[in-house]
């Protein structure tokens, strides 16, 4: 993919053929070259079992390529048509509270239901052998986010299978959920259940490997259609994935599955958090891609929603956010949705083309932004350098879902965010990475509150210090192993000796309580009784009763240092820690031998002035020693 994509979901079946001329004129004028399309189709393309319909796909198509846009061609599975529950119904996904859901909505159906899945595989079949040969989709798309669980009685057949393949042995089984705790040894496969609604606390490694479960189960059902479109054809293959607390996919272990890995993204917040998030989705998912190629397929055009209302986003917002992926790696910005839709679910979700029409501030700032991108594309010449890593493990975020923790205030996701937030902030590009990847390329790596760490990650990390790495380990760290039994003799169990500290109790904070620090600054969420055995104090807890212990500390280890920072420290703190300078200006830089690209994007609300030479690709103008980026405004810049 040498060009940058732009474009995004196009649902032409809501509208009347009359518009699709006017949709590809609008396309062009937008600079658009990408759209997805059937996404949402099923009960269109197949109305009736084994009855398909393809005519309508079949002009869309042909109007788009001879239009010049090319096609994502998507699975619809995501969406089973009505008459898929009336023949099935034993393939409606059931609640954990036992309540069997009906179609009237979308994703409603289980992944584990084999009636599915050959109902899944057959429309992708049908859909590769006829557009196989077909000169507009440069993509498949398999489904759309994958993430619907199920607890219904064929999702525990799937499990118990899972579960024996994991395990081996019953034995096995009941000592890594310590079942001899409460009364729930089994002693026969079929009592095993998935985690539905029961009487109080949830086991917690039956709720975690539920996750683990279901997130190999969707898996192979993405596989079987990626097979029945592989048979038919040699165009990339993706799948769109969603980030969420609720979703059972383990993305990093997706991402070498998929040939492109692209991701949907909706920030949640109004303010700068929605900056933030932005590029801490981008770096993931560059992460999660290693070397692949990357895309952002899905972003709202026109507003934020915070889940309460929308909020427009002001003038040059899209664009920095588009920006934004593209300088960590996304190989272009697509939104959803084309054209607003009229009626249905998400008729007021924003779009390229609003409920305005074209005539509007929304479609000129999208037309805008698709007339620099073009410029903008030489950079896939060139790699990101990152020298920092922060540590990322979904299966730690799940097993801090738990009900069982020691505080509530424990929040796997927020403790990375607020690592990223720090680098953020500075204008630091940082990889993501999993716990026992090889991370001898970073000179520094965080690794914010790693619950769960396996004797393998552990003894990287080590290794990692020893041979001259910065390692910062955050709070509540190390604590269990992959079954979640804890790791005994003191905390942070798997990195105490590394470390050079012994906790053996833990002081949870008040929710919105602090601890003053006695460099004068403070922690939140969590404190904890450290001992330091070999290790040197940094800075200590001042006032109540841990008044005088260490809180931060550092030891030597090796050609290396490992840092353990035992509470949520405050921003000046941890910048302070980092070394990090405070920066207004999101900066990405890119290298290919003796040519950097530098992504500037100013979120402040004035100019700022940076040293920059070279040539300036939105406007081509040369840059001579220093660079004005306005408020709002972005800038790239290639120097020799
Ligand atoms: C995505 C989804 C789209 C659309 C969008 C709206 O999660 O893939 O189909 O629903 O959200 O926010």
């Amino acid at each position: 993919m040498t060009r940058l994509w732009y474009g995004g979901d196009y649902n032409p079946e809501q509208w009347d053929p009359a518009v699709w001329k006017q949709d590809v004129d609008l396309m062009r004028q937008a600079g658009v070259n990408l759209v997805t399309v059937g996404v949402f189709s099923w009960s269109s393309l197949e109305p009736s079992p084994g009855q398909y319909d393809f005519g309508w796909l079949d002009r869309i198509l042909d109007l788009l390529h001879d239009g010049g846009v090319s096609v994502d061609l998507a699975t619809p599975t995501a969406s089973p048509p009505p008459w898929f529950t009336r023949l099935h119904p034993e393939a409606m996904p059931v609640t954990p509270a036992g309540v069997r859901l009906t179609h009237g909505s979308r994703d409603t159906y289980c992944v584990c239901a084999p009636a599915y899945r050959e109902a899944a595989r057959g429309i992708a079949r049908a859909l590769a052998e006829r557009y196989r040969d077909h000169p507009a989709p440069a993509m498949w798309h398999v489904h759309n986010e994958y993430g619907t669980t199920c607890y219904c009685p064929l999702a525990a057949e799937r499990f118990r299978s899972w579960l024996q393949e994991r395990y081996g042995s019953l034995d096995r089984l009941n000592e890594a959920w310590t079942t001899a705790f409460w009364s729930q040894g089994y002693a026969d496969w079929t009592d095993i259940e998935p985690p539905r609604q029961t009487q109080y606390l949830v086991n917690p490694t039956q709720f975690l490997d539920y996750r683990r479960f279901w997130s190999d189960e969707l898996l192979a059902a993405f596989l079987e259609q990626k097979a029945e479109l592989r048979a038919q054809s040699e165009l990339p293959i993706t799948t769109n994935f969603v980030f969420g607390g609720w979703v059972p996919v383990n993305h990093a272990r997706w991402a070498e599955e998929v040939d492109v890995v692209a991701i949907d993204h909706y920030p949640d917040q109004a303010g700068i958090g929605a900056e933030e998030q932005t590029a801490f989705g981008a770096d993931l998912a560059r992460s999660w891609a290693g070397g692949k190629p990357w895309l952002l397929m899905e972003q709202a055009g026109g507003t934020l929603n915070d889940g309460r209302r929308l909020h427009p986003k002001e003038p040059g917002r899209m664009a920095r956010h588009s920006l934004s992926h593209i300088a960590r790696g996304s190989r272009g910005a697509l939104f959803f949705q084309w054209r607003a839709s009229r009626g249905g679910a998400e008729m007021y979700h924003s779009a390229m083309v609003p409920h305005a029409g074209a005539d509007s501030r929304i479609f000129r700032e999208v037309a805008e932004l698709g007339s620099v991108l073009p410029r903008l594309a030489e950079v896939a010449e060139g790699n990101i350098v990152a020298e920092v890593a922060i540590l990322w493990d979904v299966e730690c975020w799940w097993a801090m879902q738990g009900t069982h923790l020691p505080s509530s205030a424990l929040d796997y996701l927020s403790a990375v965010r607020s690592a990223h937030r720090h680098f953020w902030s500075a204008g630091v590009t940082v990889d993501f990475a999993a716990p026992d990847a090889d991370l001898s390329t970073y000179r520094l790596v965080v690794v914010p509150s790693l619950y769960v760490v396996s004797d393998v990650a552990a003894a990287r990390l080590a290794a990692y210090v020893e041979s001259g790495g910065q390692l910062v380990v955050g709070y509540f760290s190390g604590i269990v192993d992959p079954d979640l039994r804890v790791r005994t003799d003191g905390y942070p169990g798997a990195f105490a000796d590394l470390l050079g500290v012994r906790v053996e109790e833990f002081h949870p904070l008040p929710i919105d309580g602090e601890i003053a620090l006695a460099s004068g600054g403070s922690g939140r969420t969590w404190s904890e009784d450290v001992q330091a055995a070999t290790a040197e104090v940094v800075d200590r807890y001042a006032g109540g009763v841990l008044d005088g212990k260490p809180a931060i500390t550092r030891r030597q280890v090796g050609a290396g240092t490992a840092w353990y920072v035992s509470t949520e420290v405050d921003r000046e703190t941890m910048a302070d820690l980092l070394q990090l300078p405070a920066s207004q200006v999101e900066t990405v830089e890119w290298r290919s031998g003796d040519t950097t690209w530098t992504f500037l994007i100013n979120h402040g609300d004035s100019r700022a002035v940076v040293p920059a030479r070279g040539i300036e690709l939105v406007t081509g103008d040369p840059v001579d020693g220093e660079l004005v980026v306005p408020a709002g405004g972005y800038a790239v810049v290639r120097s020799a």
